[in-house]
């Protein structure tokens, strides 16, 4: 059910759960006041409880309420990204963020959106948690329908049309003296260490012990089983993941993730494909890897990696 900002504000204000639009996927949200609907949020996309919520704010200096100590170079990064997809973990004064939010963890994720709307929003009640809106363990909302089939067509959703991004914040922590990246994002390795200067770690690998409990879980998976190819399509699996520059001779069927020569448009249709694969009710896709490893491709290649395990 489409509702207005208004009606967001009252609604979240009063305890209740609203899907919200950000420019990178859309949010479930809850007001950090109302412990009824952060558990509702948990118990909707059926997330476990030790997996931590992001707390979204309105600007940067709102942090201070909630941190017990920023790095010297924090305010530089905020200013510099945010708003916008970063996500920044920083220690908390543990009586300010409830335990469930931080799943009991003394760090918080905290992150400052850019989408028009859910700026409005949150200059009138903020801050708001706000996991990605669908089911733990299943891909990311970039448009209203996609929480609507995920929710019911009753759920309340502010429309901000689609995602822009399409795929999740990144997310950084200050590590040994370092930023690391514990997410990979819609905000590259690259643009964030022409930034700082140093290339920023990635520290999200399943082989290491990841620093986002999230990474542990399984993700962005939708039912059909994903298999993941760098080398030309051999005609094995009809159904194909692929790109509109390319030929996928005997493919059956073959869903487009745009062309292989821009990596937004790539990540801004990410979620929808693997959705439809489901809608479709395809059991298999041949999915084409020739991409490169590099900017938002590293992105979109950890998520279909994830998807497909
Ligand atoms: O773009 C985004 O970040 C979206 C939009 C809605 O803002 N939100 C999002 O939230 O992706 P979620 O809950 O789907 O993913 C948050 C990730 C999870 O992997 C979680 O484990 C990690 O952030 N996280 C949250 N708090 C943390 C903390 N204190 N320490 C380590 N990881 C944390
Ligand atoms: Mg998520």
């Amino acid at each position: 059910m489409r509702i207005s900002l208004e009606n967001a504000v009252t609604l979240l204000q009063n305890g209740h759960v609203v899907s919200i639009p950000t420019e990178t996927v859309y949010g479930l949200a809850a007001w950090i006041h109302s412990p009824d609907a952060i558990q509702k949020v948990f118990a909707l996309k059926k997330r476990p409880a030790s997996n931590p919520l992001i707390l979204h704010l309105a600007k940067a200096e709102q942090i201070l309420h909630y941190v017990s100590s920023v790095p010297d170079d924090f305010f530089a990064i905020a200013h510099r990204f945010w708003p916008g997809p970063l996500t920044i973990l920083l220690p908390v004064k543990a009586e300010v963020v409830p335990a469930a939010v931080r799943a009991g963890l003394d760090t918080c994720a905290f992150r400052v959106p850019s989408h028009p709307l859910a700026r409005e929003l949150l200059s009138e009640v903020f801050p708001l948690v706000a996991p990605s809106a669908n089911l733990s363990g299943h891909p990311s909302s970039t448009k209203p329908e996609h929480v609507e089939l995920d929710f019911g067509a009753d759920f309340p959703v502010l429309d901000g049309a689609s995602s822009n991004h399409g795929v999740e914040s990144t997310i950084i922590a200050f590590l040994e003296g370092r930023w690391g990246i514990v997410r990979q994002g819609a905000l590259s390795q690259e643009e964030l260490g022409c930034f700082l200067g140093y290339s920023p770690a990635l520290h999200d690998r399943p082989a290491e012990k990841p620093i986002c409990p999230g990474q542990f879980f399984r993700h962005y998976a939708p039912k059909a089983s994903l298999v993941l190819s760098s080398s030309a399509y051999d005609g094995s699996v009809p159904v194909v993941v692929g790109f509109s520059d390319r030929e996928y001779p005997g493919a059956q069927r073959v869903f487009s993730l745009g062309s292989s020569q821009c990596a937004d448009d790539a990540a801004f249709r990410l979620y929808d494909v693997l959705r439809l694969l489901d809608l479709n009710l395809v059991e298999k896709a041949w999915v084409d890897m020739r991409i490169p490893e590099c900017g938002l491709w590293q992105t979109i290649r950890e998520r279909l990696y994830r998807a497909s395990v």
